[in-house]
């Protein structure tokens, strides 16, 4: 099993939407993928109504998921850990125990730019064309991570 967590701020916008596209590119019986917030603003709370929208056009239902903060057990129970923006990446690797954990992390737009450390611009504040352009975003990583593995 192959174990991946997509990593946001709130876990309503970004990474529940990337959770939903990279579980729809992959086989659900070998690779289990999660994701979660490093704030608590929004735990228990389904995605953004806009993320569930954008997700419904393009045939991704995300409306199940709940949100969830990202614990420090998280980086024994994944093998990969993808945050969308810089300021999730310093979060994320402030909790690390050690370079194993660290080595973990990764900028998910670096699956396309690699090493250029690009944010998937967080879409909260803004209107719905920001959710498109993130599922756009995402949806070509997640493609790009799925043939990783093929
Ligand atoms: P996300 O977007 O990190 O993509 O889920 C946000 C959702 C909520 C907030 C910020 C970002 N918030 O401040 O409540």
């Amino acid at each position: 099993m192959t174990k991946i967590l997509m990593v946001c701020l709130g876990n309503i916008c970004r990474s529940p939407l990337a959770e939903g596209i990279l579980k729809s590119k992959l086989p659900v019986n070998t690779f289990l993928i999660d994701s979660a917030g490093t704030a608590n603003y929004h735990v228990g709370n389904p995605p953004d109504r806009r993320s569930i929208a954008v997700g419904k056009k393009y045939g991704i239902d995300i409306s199940n998921l709940k949100g969830r903060q990202f614990s420090v057990n998280d980086f024994d129970a994944f093998d990969l850990i993808y945050v969308m923006d810089d300021s999730n990446y310093r979060n994320v690797i402030s909790m690390a125990r050690s370079e194993q954990d660290k080595s973990k992390v990764k900028f998910i737009l670096n699956e396309i730019y690699p090493n250029q450390n690009f944010d998937v611009p967080d879409p909260y504040y803004g209107g719905d064309h920001g959710f498109e352009d993130v599922f756009k975003m995402l949806d070509e990583a997640c493609t790009i991570i799925a043939k990783s593995f093929i």
